[in-house]
């Protein structure tokens, strides 16, 4: 018999209760949170309102994240294709780590998460990496959820550079062109430090994969919400989840 994980929610009419699979929680949960801009023109808001509202979402995402025992949440908060927006919204996403850690790096710290980041950061503003590295410095003993924000980060970009890096190691004589391996790339990778994400969550219904993590998530569950990323919560997170659990995962066998 599987350990069950019972979660009541009372948010819809009725009650609705999630009985997850303790024993089969995915261990990184990495989401393209889409739909920020539909949300705010859906209630004549400036696009940067549904930005906003993203980041109240991240918070609540993260908690349950931490609650329903997910060791690694990324989530993808800005791309190497992002700079193509107008530069005002360009603006207001750079600041929104700084709003969110201002408001919110005191509960981080108290649930035991810690904070790190993928992606270029010296494209980013000042206040932006200084901001990220305080919460990094702040979180770096937490032992509990590991939340990773994708900033400024593409997958064939991240390709890209891994590939220097390795070369750079062969040139050195550091490494052995015989010794590059799928293992031994993917120890240079951003993600060096974190297991491949076995779920991968995209809101507001589109379904592509945007160049997020392109290597990473080779072997990962998709799993397509049609909730816009700021009406996204615990509850949406669940179901996911729930999907997730009724998943084969075969890995090419049989
Ligand atoms: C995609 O929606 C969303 C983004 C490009 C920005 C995501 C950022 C957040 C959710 C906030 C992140 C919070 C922190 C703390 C860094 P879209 O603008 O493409 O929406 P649309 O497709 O409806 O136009």
């Amino acid at each position: 018999m599987f350990k069950k994980l019972r979660n009541k929610k009372k948010s819809q009419p009725g009650e609705l209760t999630y009985d997850l699979n303790a024993q089969n929680i995915p261990k990184h949960v990495a989401i393209i949170m889409d739909g920020n801009g539909r949300w705010a023109k859906q209630r004549n808001l400036p696009r940067v309102k549904g930005h906003y509202q993203g980041m109240q979402t991240v918070k609540t995402v993260t908690k349950e994240a931490g609650k329903l025992g997910i060791k690694y949440l990324t989530l993808y908060a800005f791309s190497t294709e992002n700079w193509s927006r107008p530069q005002d919204e360009i603006n207001y996403i750079m600041n929104l780590p700084v709003n969110f850690l201002n408001t919110f790096l005191p509960e981080l710290i108290e649930n035991n998460i810690k904070v790190e980041t993928i992606g270029f950061m010296q494209g980013l503003p000042e206040s932006t990496v200084e901001a990220i590295e305080k919460a990094k410095r702040e979180t770096a003993q937490n032992t509990g959820l590991t939340l990773i924000f994708a900033i400024n980060y593409g997958g064939r970009a991240e390709i890209v550079h891994t590939v220097k890096e390795v070369c750079k190691k062969v040139q050195a004589n550091e490494l052995n062109i015989e010794d590059i391996n799928e293992t031994s790339f993917g120890d240079h990778l951003m993600t060096s430090r974190f297991p491949d994400p076995e779920l991968l969550i995209r809101t507001s219904g589109e379904e592509r994969l945007s160049n997020f993590l392109i290597w990473q998530l080779s072997y990962s569950e998709f799993v397509f919400n049609d909730k816009l990323w700021p009406d996204f919560d615990g509850e949406a997170l669940n179901a996911c989840i729930k999907i997730y659990q009724s998943r084969q995962r075969r890995f090419g066998g049989l």
